[in-house]
This record gives C-alpha cells, sequence and structure tokens, in this order.
C-alpha cells in the first residue's frame, strides 16, 4: 500500500504525518502545487506552526514521509490519494459567500483520472458539500483510461493548535463509502489504517452521503454553541451577571457539558464559517429555507459580537478613537496557530481603522508580514496610510508604549502572565483594557488603575473599585502586578 496526499496544509501535513509515523511499513508522500510549501515542509522551519508537530514529522521523514511538488508521479505511484485542498466559499457567481468552491477538487480529480495506471482509491479528507463524491466519481470514471475508482468520505476532525493531539486520539475517525463489495472493500483498506492506532470502536463507517454530511453538522454544532453563549454574554453585560459564571452552571449538567462555552469577541478560523454557510446554501438548493434561516443566524450573531465588541470600545474611550493608539494583543483566530484566517481579529481591526485609530498589532506567532497582508485586503487603505497606521511590535509591551486601550483578540497563555505595571505605566490614562477572551486577571488590572471591559461582564463603576490594590490582586494570574511605589 501507498500513500498520496494533495494538498500540503494545516490538514493534509499534520494528518498524513501522523499516518506515516503511525504506520512505518507505509510510504505517504504529501504533493502540492505550493513549491514555497513543500520547501518549508522538507526544511528544519515547516510551514504551519502546530504544537507538537514538529516532532512527528521528523520521526518519519525521509523514512516514509516525504513531500514533493511532483503532483503526477506521486498520484502515479499511490493506491490511495487523499484530496486535502483548499474548499473556501466562492467569491463568484451563483452562491457566492455562501457555496463552497470546489474548483481545487475537481481539478485534483481530473488530474487523478488523467495520470493514473491502475485502480485507485481517492478519499475526501477536504471538507465538501453533501454528493461531491458522486462528481468526482463521474469525473473519474468519464476521464479515467477505464481503471477502477473508489471514492471514500474521510473528513477531518482535528482542531487547529490541537491537531497533533486530536490526530493522536480522535474522538471519532468517520469513514464513508459506497454499499457495494468493492466500495466495503476500500472502507476496510483504510479502515486498517486507522486501527493502527485508534481504538476500532472509535472508526465509524457511514454512508457517503452521512459522512459529508456529519462534518459539516459537527462543525455547524461548534459553531452555534459559541455564538449561543455570545448571544448570552450580551445578556449578562446588560444584566449584570457574568457568562462565566452562567456557564459553568449550564455546563455542569452532564446533557449541556462544560466545553466550549468560552464567550469570545466571536469564532474565527477558516472551517467555522465557511461550512456553516455551505450547509445554508444547501439547505436553500433543497428548498429548507427555515432550515438555512436558522443556522444563518449563527454566523450573524457571530459578526453582531465583533461588532458589539467594536461599539464598546468606543462608547468607552468617549466616543471617539481617531487618532489613539490601540494595542491589539493576538492576531490568530485562536491560541497556539500562526493561523489568521477569518480571524475575529481581523474585522475587528478593520472597524478600528476605519474609525481612524491607530493599531499596534502583536501576536506571538503570526508574522508581521501576514498580518499587514489580512489588513491590506481587509481595510483596503493606501499602503502608506496602513504603514503609518498599523505597526506590528515585537512585543506586548512596545504595542502597549502610548496607547490608550489594550484589545485582547487572540486566548494566548502569555497574555495572562505579563508585567500589567509596566504596560499600565507606558500607556495613556485613563488605560482602558477591552478583553475579548475574558484571560485577563480583570480585579488585578482595576487594582492597578486600569478600565477593564471584558465580554458577558458588567462594567465594574470607578466608585466600587478598590482605592489600594489588596493582597489578592498583587499575586493574581502569577503576574508581578504590585504597582511600584
Ligand atoms: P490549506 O489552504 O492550508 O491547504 C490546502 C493546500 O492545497 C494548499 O497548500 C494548496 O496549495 C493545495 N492545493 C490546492 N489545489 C491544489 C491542486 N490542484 N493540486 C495540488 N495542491 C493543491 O487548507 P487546509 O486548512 O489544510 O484545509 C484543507 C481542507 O480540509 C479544507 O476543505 C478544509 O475545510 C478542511 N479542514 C480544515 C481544517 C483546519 O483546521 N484547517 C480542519 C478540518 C477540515
Ligand atoms: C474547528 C473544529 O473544532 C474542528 O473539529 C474542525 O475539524 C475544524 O474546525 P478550529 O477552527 O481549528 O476547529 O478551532 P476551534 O477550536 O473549533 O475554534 C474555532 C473558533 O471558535 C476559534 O476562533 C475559537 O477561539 C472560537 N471559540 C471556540 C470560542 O470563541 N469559544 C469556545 O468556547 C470555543
Amino acid at each position: 500500500m501507498k500513500i498520496c496526499c494533495i494538498g500540503a496544509g494545516y490538514v493534509g501535513g499534520p494528518t498524513m504525518a501522523m499516518i506515516a509515523a503511525r504506520c512505518p511499513d507505509i510510504p505517504v508522500t504529501v504533493v502540492d502545487v505550493n513549491e514555497a510549501r513543500i520547501a518549508a515542509w522538507n526544511s528544519e522551519e515547516l510551514p504551519i506552526y502546530e504544537p507538537g508537530l514538529d516532532a512527528i514529522v521528523r520521526t518519519a521523514r525521509g523514512r516514509n514521509l516525504f513531500f514533493s511538488t511532483d503532483v503526477d508521479g506521486a498520484i502515479r505511484d499511490a493506491d490511495m490519494i487523499f484530496v486535502s485542498v483548499n474548499t473556501p466559499s466562492k467569491t463568484y457567481g451563483i452562491g457566492a459567500g455562501r457555496a463552497a468552491d470546489l474548483t481545487n477538487v475537481e481539478l485534483c480529480a481530473r488530474r487523478i483520472a488523467a495520470v493514473a495506471e491502475g485502480d485507485k482509491i481517492v478519499v475526501e479528507k477536504s471538507t465538501l458539500p453533501v454528493r461531491t463524491a458522486e462528481s468526482l466519481q463521474r469525473i473519474l470514471r468519464a476521464n479515467g483510461s477505464g481503471h477502477r475508482f473508489e471514492v471514500l468520505s474521510n473528513p477531518e476532525f482535528l482542531a487547529e493548535g490541537t491537531a497533533i493531539a486530536d490526530l493522536e486520539r480522535p474522538d471519532r475517525v468517520l469513514i464513508g463509502g459506497e454499499s457495494t463489495p468493492s466500495g466495503h472493500a476500500a472502507v476496510q483498506r483504510l479502515v486498517d489504517i486507522y486501527a493502527r492506532w485508534v481504538p476500532r470502536e472509535r472508526i465509524l463507517t457511514a454512508s457517503v452521503w452521512s459522512s459529508e454530511l456529519s462534518k459539516l453538522v459537527s462543525n455547524a454544532l461548534l459553531a452555534q454553541r459559541v455564538s449561543s453563549v455570545n448571544a448570552l454574554s450580551a445578556l449578562c453585560e446588560a444584566t449584570g451577571a457574568d457568562v462565566e459564571e452562567v456557564a459553568a452552571a449550564a455546563g455542569r449538567d452532564s446533557r449541556i457539558g462544560h466545553r466550549f462555552l468560552n464567550a469570545s469577541v466571536g469564532f474565527g478560523g477558516s472551517c467555522f464559517q465557511k461550512d456553516i454557510l455551505n450547509l445554508v446554501y444547501l439547505c436553500e438548493h433543497y428548498d429548507l429555507d427555515e432550515v438555512a434561516a436558522y443556522w444563518t443566524q449563527v454566523v450573524e450573531i457571530n459578526d453582531w459580537q465583533k461588532q458589539r465588541f467594536v461599539r464598546r470600545m468606543i462608547r468607552t474611550m468617549f466616543n471617539t478613537i481617531a487618532g489613539k493608539r490601540i494595542a491589539v494583543l493576538g492576531f490568530a483566530f485562536k491560541k497556539d496557530t500562526d493561523d489568521a484566517r477569518e480571524s475575529p481579529a481581523i474585522d475587528v481591526c478593520r472597524a478600528l481603522l476605519a474609525e481612524h485609530a491607530e493599531l499596534a498589532i502583536f501576536d506571538p506567532k503570526v508574522s508581521a508580514e501576514a498580518i499587514r497582508a489580512a489588513l491590506r485586503q481587509a481595510a483596503g487603505l493606501p499602503e502608506a496610510e496602513l504603514d503609518r497606521r498599523v505597526v506590528c511590535g515585537p512585543d506586548v509591551y512596545s504595542a502597549a508604549d502610548g496607547a490608550h486601550a489594550l484589545a485582547v483578540l487572540t486566548e494566548w497563555e502569555e497574555f495572562r502572565h505579563l508585567d500589567f505595571v509596566e504596560i499600565h505605566d507606558r500607556m495613556k490614562k485613563p488605560a482602558f483594557a477591552f478583553d475579548g477572551r475574558n484571560i485577563l486577571p480583570h480585579d488585578a488590572l482595576r487594582a492597578l488603575g486600569f478600565e477593564v471591559h471584558a465580554i458577558g461582564k458588567p462594567a465594574v463603576p470607578r466608585d466600587l473599585l478598590p482605592v489600594q490594590p489588596d493582597a489578592a490582586a498583587l499575586t493574581a494570574g502569577g503576574a508581578r502586578l504590585s504597582p511600584r511605589s
């Protein structure tokens, strides 16, 4: 058995590295049209940041894990071909902004059909609309030279930042195949690969359609949870309740569960919005307008949450942020990744720039170039203006220099343990802290003189603040918080 994977991105790279590490006897070649990305996979500086990835790649690379730009050669050699290319929302024509753009997937199918010299199992790893396998099958049959192609659906459920742990101990592996003898045999071959390290009871098999739809549904349900708690965070702010206490109380019910109930500035990432909109588009296609409207609301609440955060910043800072420097802490869509695709930080920064604010942005893993590229596209400002109004600092302290406010947009652990005395000293007064992830030590910051605004938490009126920081505040978060005397 030889494996090839088309697409060396956030999914293709780590998933294939895991398969290669766990199955030393199976040669795995990951191919991509992006030469720079392949060069990086073959270097010491991997193209994506993912905790634990380096070690897994080092175990297998050069032994049975290979990265190459020779797409045709790898297809020809392989018995099983994973298609793990990007499937963004369409940006043009019918279904623009909602339907999945399947151009890359179709190109892969046509390439496989063109160069295959024998039977192949083609595995959909990309997230795809229901019934895509049918289209792939037709393209492969129509263009192949008489070889047999079995198309399986094997959606990936890893989350960025925890990809290696998710791949090592997945909650489930899902494999969809056709209900024919050759379909069953193909499913079994893929089951046998995962069964090398995944307990058999966690490997689920299903029809292709169920498998394809399950992926969209899983992401929709997860995103719905975040939008639900975010919607309630607004109610908490209005009523004086604390969203963390409310979520903790509700989450204690084992039917609800405590995970994925962290109120935030909004969800981001390359998957949630794209997959929900894809689901919405599917519902509309099948004339299920009420179902489509239900799921659309998950995305709308997410957009509203980001706008609400910015509006609160402006209102709090005396109704104008023009010319004010704002230190933006975090740009990645979540901690432990360098990925800023669809990050809430992009929308928040765009809105702040539209109000003529000046931004000093720091993220531990997203490069200054990536931040500038994202904002160049989103903000639509002339280059010189962008240069003047956006700086990407080497650390939080330089970002805070002369800033009127901190805005925490990613929940990086290191933001919990900063020297807030120094940060406060460097900032203009009053010093505002807007915590879009509820990770800062709020009471301690207030004791230092910060005015803190957090998601789903009541703002504490100034006259209720302690005059002197109390002992607990001085050690909160493990940070050096005592004011300099
Ligand atoms: P990505 O953009 O990081 O990687 C995709 C790669 O495919 C790119 O390097 C691109 O150059 C390559 N590619 C595109 N067309 C190609 C072609 N015709 N031939 C060769 N290479 C080609 O994307 P990703 O984040 O890895 O996502 C891939 C798929 O997995 C998507 O469908 C996504 O929805 C799904 N998914 C992503 C995640 C995630 O956390 N990122 C999780 C689960 C599922
Ligand atoms: C998601 C799914 O979790 C994963 O199963 C799927 O394969 C791909 O899409 P990912 O987007 O990498 O993974 O990260 P995830 O942890 O789901 O977070 C998505 C967004 O929701 C992030 O912006 C995160 O900060 C936000 N989030 C998550 C919250 O705001 N609150 C939460 O409680 C959880």
